[in-house]
């Protein structure tokens, strides 16, 4: 199949129209989108990404009003877009128009994305887009259209060339569907801050906790998300200070972290970071938590590529962004 690789958001708003597969990127990760209004399209996705057909997907909008069209918006969900919209914040709301996919679930997961460029593009396709991240299931979010078009050149119809992801995580998902506010999903808008607006808001144990590691014998990695292929260990600063000083001649073993002070300051950074592999050095120095959000998944990407085994990730700083990327992290050592 040739791909449509192109940044005319008219010419990729016909392929939704057409019940066609479309990548996109938003300010979160990049997106693989169909159009909500057609279940055959929706479906293509599931079998592209080999994503079971039990985990629904996000219908991405263009305005709060046409959010407020399809599902019952109420006013609290409203004050939270107003907030955080467009923004990477997903609300699971009450469904008006059950024609929308998927079409036997009450609720629908809506979010409105960052980039005009995308909005617009939503907007002519007829809106809403239902897009889940584009990877192929179990692994990590893609955040690179260098990765994208590995995996999916010629395999999707079209690809939305616009501004690439930035925060590096998927959006905070909020459930209002409940008495009680839930936190599905942590992400870079955190429980502190929706609390102003939600100040009943629950956090259920099963969102910040590693699943694989409460359900050891659960089959298969079901619970295994965001995770590249090789074993990742988060660790603390010591350990991971340790492990960078005594393993760092192993050549199959990578670092992401804080590690400005953790390489020797004498010239030696200079000859580790010659072991590049196809362009990409073995560490990855951050220097926030956003950083390190926006850097994740396309170092695990580029570790994977290169045939490394085990990632020590040093642990996030405490305070700002730390909440979304933690869960990530403890996601990715699976358990
Ligand atoms: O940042 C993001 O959210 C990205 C970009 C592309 O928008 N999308 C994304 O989609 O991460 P996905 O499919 O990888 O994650 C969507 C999450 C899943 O955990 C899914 O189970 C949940 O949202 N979800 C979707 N619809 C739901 C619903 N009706 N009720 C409960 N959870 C829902
Ligand atoms: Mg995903």
């Amino acid at each position: 199949m040739k791909t449509l690789i192109s940044s005319d958001v008219r010419l990729l708003a016909n392929l939704i129209q057409e019940g066609k597969v479309v990548i996109f990127p938003t300010e979160t990760v990049y997106g693989i989108g169909a159009s909500t209004k057609l279940e055959v399209a929706c479906l293509r996705v599931y079998e592209i990404k080999g994503r079971p057909k039990d985990n629904p997907l996000i219908a991405h909008f263009h305005s709060i009003d046409a959010i407020a069209a399809v599902c019952e918006l109420g006013e609290v969900g409203r004050k939270l877009l107003e907030e955080f919209s467009p923004g990477p914040l997903t609300l699971i709301l009450p469904k008006k128009d059950k024609s929308l996919f998927p079409k036997d679930l009450e609720t629908l997961a809506v979010r409105i994305p960052k980039n005009p460029v995308v909005r617009e593009w939503i907007e002519l396709s007829g809106g809403p887009v239902s897009a889940p991240s584009a990877n192929l299931s179990g692994r990590p979010s893609l955040t690179k259209l260098t990765d994208v078009l590995r995996y999916f050149d010629g395999v999707v119809d079209g690809i939305l060339e616009a501004e690439e992801p930035s925060f590096g995580i998927e959006s905070t998902v909020v459930s209002l569907v409940g008495k009680t506010p839930a936190l599905l999903r942590p992400g870079s808008i955190e429980s502190k801050e929706l609390v102003s607006i939600l100040p009943d808001l629950w956090i259920p144990e099963t969102t910040l906790k590693n699943d694989s590691r409460t359900i050891p014998l659960s089959p298969g990695t079901k619970y295994k998300h965001y995770a590249p292929s090789a074993r990742v260990i988060l660790a603390s600063t010591e350990e991971f200070t340790y492990s960078l000083k005594t393993m760092k001649e192993s050549k199959t073993t990578a670092w992401i972290g804080f590690i400005e002070e953790a390489v020797e300051p004498n010239g030696s950074s200079e000859r580790f970071a010659k072991r590049a592999l196809g362009g990409m050095a073995w560490f990855c120095p951050v220097s926030s938590n956003e950083d390190y959000a926006s850097k994740l998944y396309a170092f695990f990407e580029s570790c994977d590529l290169a045939g490394i085994e085990t990632i020590f990730c040093e642990v996030p700083k405490s305070g700002r962004g730390e909440e979304g990327l933690r869960n990530r992290l403890e996601k990715a050592t699976g358990g």
